[in-house]
């Protein structure tokens, strides 16, 4: 197993990030010389750290690709153009993939079915824009020490599968050795924004999982627009980078509700929180009932087909952290 360093300091504070990039910038430069290097930039904390790093590195010689499969968070791909291209002047190519990966995953209701598909559309959008460029003589790639600890893990287990065969690069792995609250700390020292560093795990395949069953594109909106109203109400209300992970299910079925003193046939929001070390189990948030009922009533306001919020108070196990 790749072992990081005994001799290497854990990172716990800005002098400390500082001096990491530093070095960083360094051990890249003199290993890809004046070659391009290409990074699958999902906005996730790892590979915004990467990213973030190799621009500081070798600016344009790096290429980001980021894909959006419709399954990301409310103004996540917004934010990654922002911050990438915008502010921080990377090569960043946005590929729109979401009309691709909804018509693969129509009426596909087995989550490992969902699974397999997301994981392998991703990687074909992601090689067919990588065949279109030139040059390119290398990979980054977001591995963290964790990842290679568990190497099954969730990574290796769930999201990647390899790229084919005429598409093999060196790897550029520059956080490899560190620990994620390492990575949050370089990150913070690299000026990205904080909404990206202490960002929640979010599964590879995004709210695909969210939307039990069959996705569907109202739905998918369902799920999205209510993780963003909890998101919200979580950021003000203090528990934001306090609670391990919160989101939003949206299952499939309808139950009856009243609206305008008609009958409604909608479906339930699901709001799961929880806190863990390393996701092998997990315990429950105690949300205060003044926020639970303040997020019902936007919900079930705000969000279109929802007439319903329910509490999951199940921990791990014997529940999963997600539905599916
Ligand atoms: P469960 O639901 O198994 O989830 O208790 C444990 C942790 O893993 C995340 N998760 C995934 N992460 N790809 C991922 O990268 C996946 O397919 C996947 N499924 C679950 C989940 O969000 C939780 O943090």
């Amino acid at each position: 197993m790749d072992k990081r360093p005994e001799s290497m300091a854990r990172i716990n504070t800005p002098a400390l990030a500082q001096a990491f990039i530093a070095e960083q910038i360094e051990a890249i430069r003199a290993q890809v010389g004046d070659k391009r290097v290409l990074l699958a930039l999902s906005g996730g904390v790892d590979s915004s750290v990467v990213a973030a790093l190799l621009i500081r590195a070798i600016g344009k010689q790096l290429v980001c690709v980021h894909v959006n499969h419709g399954l990301l968070r409310k103004g996540e791909p917004e934010q990654v153009v922002q911050v990438f291209r915008n502010e921080m002047g990377a090569e960043l190519i946005y590929v729109d993939a979401v009309d691709r990966f909804l018509d693969k995953l129509s009426g596909v209701a087995d989550p490992e079915r969902k699974r397999k598909i997301i994981g392998k559309e991703f990687i074909d959008v992601f090689a067919e824009e990588a065949k279109k460029l030139s040059g390119i003589a290398f990979l980054a790639q977001g591995t963290i020490y964790p990842d290679i600890l568990e190497s099954v893990g969730l990574k290796s287990h769930h999201n990647v599968g390899g790229l084919p065969e005429d598409l093999q690069f060196e790897l550029v792995e520059p956080v490899k050795y560190l620990y994620k609250d390492e990575v949050r700390q370089v990150g913070l020292a690299l000026g990205l924004p904080e909404s990206m560093v202490y960002r929640q795990p979010f599964p590879g395949p995004g709210l695909g999982v969210r939307c039990v069953g069959a996705i569907t594109r109202d739905r998918l909106e369902a799920v999205r627009e209510s993780d963003a109203i909890l998101r919200e109400e979580f950021a003000k209300n203090g528990l934001q980078g306090k609670v391990w992970q919160y989101f939003t299910i949206v299952p499939d079925f309808t139950s009856t509700g009243i609206c305008d003193g008609k009958r409604t046939d909608a479906w339930p929001v699901v709001i799961r929180a929880v806190n863990s070390v390393d996701a092998t189990s997990a315990t429950i948030e105690e949300i205060p009932y003044a926020l639970l009922h303040h997020i019902t009533a936007r919900i079930t306001s705000e969000v279109k087909g929802v007439n319903r919020v329910l509490y999951d108070l199940t921990p791990k196990a014997p529940a999963t952290i997600e539905w599916e």
